[in-house]
C-alpha cells in the first residue's frame, strides 16, 4: 500500500471513530477519549456471557479466543501456570523468550498436558513389571494410573491409586517381590474410540470409576477419558482448546538465534500460536524473518510487534503475518518514549494500525491497567489486549512473593530494564547490558488470577452494555468522543 493511501485510510478511520478530535493528525490515549455509550438492547451485563459467544474474538487469522485478553511475554508474567489459568478462562498465554528452548518447550508441553479431553498415548506397563517399577513409572510420569498391556499390547488390567494406595507404603525390597499382575484391577471398563465425551460419562458415573480406557476392536488402548479431566471441562467452560481438547498455548521467540529452529521444536512441543518478539518490529530484519517463517512452516499462526503505526503494520501484514501487536511505549515498565523520544500515545497507535490492518487482527499491548482502558482499546478496533502488569504479582505469574513490614509484593521487571538485563547476563542468555528502555519495580501480592480475568470480564460487559454492544464486533464498531484533561479529571474518584 502505497503512503498515501495509508494516510488517506487513517484519516477517514479515525474522523469516523473520534468525534470532536481537533485533528487526525493528533497523537492520543485512552485518558483522551471516552466511549459514547447508546440506547442498550443489552437487559444485564450476564445477557453478554450467556450463550458464551459474546466475547469470542480473533487473536489472529485463524485462531479465536473466548475472551480477547492475552498475557504479556514477559518473564514475570507468563510460564506454564499463568498460560493454564488463562485458557482455561478463554484467553490465551504467551510463554516468554527469555529461557533456553529446551525450558520454553517443557513449559509449552506443560500447558498442552494439564487438560486432556483425551489423553491420546495413555502411559503403559507390563503385568510381568514389579510394583516398584510401576510406582516409580507413575511418580516419574505424575499420573494415578496406568493401562497394563501383554506383549501384544492387549489391555489386561489397569493400575490405579486405589491399586496401590494401600501397598506403596512398603519396603521397598517387598515391593520389588510384588507383581503388576497381582495387584492390578482385572475387570476393566473400556469403551470403543469413538465414543462421545457424553456417553463417557455416562459409563464414569454409572461403574463409579475414575478411568476409560478407550481400545480397538483388537482390545488394544488408542486413549483414555479421565474423570479428572471430564470435570475440568464443566469447572471451564469457556476455555479455548485444540482439536484434541488441549489447552491453547503461545510461545514466543526471538531474532536473535536459530529462530527458524526455535519455531520448529515450539511447534513441534504444541505451541498453537507463535509471537515473533521484538521490541522494535517496524524493521526489514523483521518482515525478513516473519516472510521466512511462514515460508517454512505453512500452518503456522505468527503474530509479530511491536509496532505502533501503520507503515510498521503494514510491513508486518505485507510479510505474511495472522496478527499484529501494537504498542511502543505505553507499557507501565516501559521507558522507550523517554530513552528515545520515540513512540506513539496508544489509542493512536491502534487506532491507526486498525485503519489499514484489514482482516489481520491487532492485539492492543501495554498500558491497560482498568476496565476502561481495557474497553476503549477494543472500541479502537484491537480484537485482544495483552495485559501485564495487571496479572504480575499473581500466584500463576513467575518469580518468588516477597514480604517486608508493609505487604507481600513480587517484582515487576520490563523486559529492557537493567535489573532484567542484569539477571539475564548472570545466568548467560546475555552478554552485554544495554540502555535500559524499561523498568522494574515491586507489585503488591494479589493472590489468584482468576478473580483479576473476572473483573477485566466484567467491566468489559458493563462498558458493552451501555455502548449497546452484544459481541466484541459490535463494540469494535462503536465510536469515540474527544474529551479535555477536565473532563478526563471530573471522571476520576475525589480524594
Ligand atoms: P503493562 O502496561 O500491561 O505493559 O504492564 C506490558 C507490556 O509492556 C511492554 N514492555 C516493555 N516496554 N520496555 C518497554 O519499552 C520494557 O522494558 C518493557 N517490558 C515490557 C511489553 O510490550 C509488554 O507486553
Amino acid at each position: 500500500m502505497e503512503d498515501k493511501e495509508i494516510r488517506k485510510r487513517v484519516v477517514k478511520y479515525i474522523r469516523k471513530k473520534i468525534a470532536g478530535l481537533p485533528n487526525p493528525e493528533m497523537a492520543i490515549t485512552f485518558a483522551d477519549v471516552v466511549i459514547i455509550d447508546r440506547s442498550s438492547r443489552v437487559g444485564s451485563r450476564s445477557d453478554i456471557r450467556k450463550d458464551s459467544k459474546g466475547l469470542v474474538t480473533e487473536l489472529t487469522k485463524s485462531i479465536r479466543l473466548n475472551i480477547p485478553i492475552v498475557s504479556a511475554n514477559m518473564a514475570d508474567v507468563t510460564e506454564s501456570a499463568m498460560a493454564i489459568s488463562l485458557a482455561r478462562k478463554g484467553g490465551l498465554g504467551f510463554i516468554h523468550q527469555f529461557m533456553s528452548i529446551e525450558k520454553r518447550i517443557a513449559q509449552v508441553k506443560k500447558v498442552k498436558r494439564a487438560d486432556n479431553e483425551v489423553i491420546e498415548s495413555p502411559y503403559r506397563i507390563k503385568p510381568s513389571a514389579t510394583l516398584k517399577d510401576a510406582l516409580d513409572f507413575m511418580a516419574k510420569c505424575k499420573t494415578s494410573g496406568l493401562l497394563v498391556v501383554d506383549d501384544s499390547d492387549v489391555i489386561v488390567g489397569i493400575l490405579t491409586s486405589r491399586d496401590v494406595d494401600f501397598k506403596k507404603y512398603q519396603p521397598e525390597e517387598r515391593l520389588r517381590k510384588i507383581l503388576v499382575t497381582e495387584v492390578m484391577t482385572k475387570k476393566v471398563i473400556t469403551a470403543p474410540a469413538n465414543i462421545s465425551v457424553k456417553e463417557a460419562i455416562t459409563i464414569l458415573e454409572e461403574h463409579k470409576i475414575e478411568k476409560l480406557p478407550l481400545v480397538n476392536e483388537e482390545n488394544k488402548p488408542v486413549g483414555l477419558i479421565t474423570a479428572k479431566d471430564v470435570v475440568k471441562k464443566y469447572q471451564f467452560p469457556f476455555a479455548v482448546r485444540d482439536r484434541r481438547g488441549r489447552l491453547l498455548v503461545g510461545a514466543s521467540v526471538g531474532l536473535a538465534v536459530k529462530f527458524l529452529e526455535e519455531v520448529s521444536a515450539l511447534t513441534e512441543a504444541g505451541a498453537d500460536v507463535i509471537l515473533l518478539d521484538t521490541a522494535r518490529a517496524n524493521a526489514f530484519r523483521v518482515a525478513e524473518a516473519v516472510a521466512a517463517i511462514k515460508k517454512n512452516f505453512r500452518n503456522i499462526q505468527l503474530i509479530a510487534g511491536n509496532v505502533d503505526n501503520p507503515e510498521g503494520a503494514r510491513l508486518l501484514i505485507d510479510a505474511g503475518v495472522d496478527a499484529v501487536k501494537v504498542g511502543i511505549g505505553p507499557g507501565s515498565a516501559c521507558k522507550t518514549r523517554v530513552e528515545t523520544g520515540v513512540g506513539c500515545p496508544q489509542l493512536s497507535a491502534v487506532t491507526e494500525c486498525v485503519a489499514v490492518a484489514g482482516e489481520i487482527p491487532i492485539i492492543a499491548d501495554g498500558g491497560i491497567s482498568d476496565g476502561g482502558e481495557f474497553a476503549k482499546a477494543i472500541v479502537a478496533g484491537a480484537k485482544s489486549v495483552m495485559l501485564g502488569s495487571a496479572l504480575a504479582g499473581t500466584d500463576e505469574s513467575p518469580g518468588r512473593i516477597y514480604s517486608d513490614k508493609k505487604e507481600k509484593f513480587k517484582i515487576y521487571r520490563g523486559s529492557a530494564s537493567l535489573d532484567f538485563q542484569l539477571d539475564r547476563l548472570e545466568d548467560g542468555s546475555l552478554d552485554d547490558v544495554r540502555a535500559p528502555e524499561g523498568e522494574s519495580r515491586r507489585i503488591s501480592y494479589k493472590g489468584a488470577v482468576g478473580p483479576i480475568i473476572e473483573t477485566f470480564i466484567n467491566n468489559l460487559c458493563s462498558s458493552m452494555s451501555y455502548a449497546d454492544a452484544m459481541t466484541i464486533e459490535e463494540l469494535r464498531g462503536r465510536k469515540f468522543r474527544y474529551q479535555t484533561r477536565s473532563g478526563f479529571e471530573e471522571g476520576m474518584p475525589k480524594k
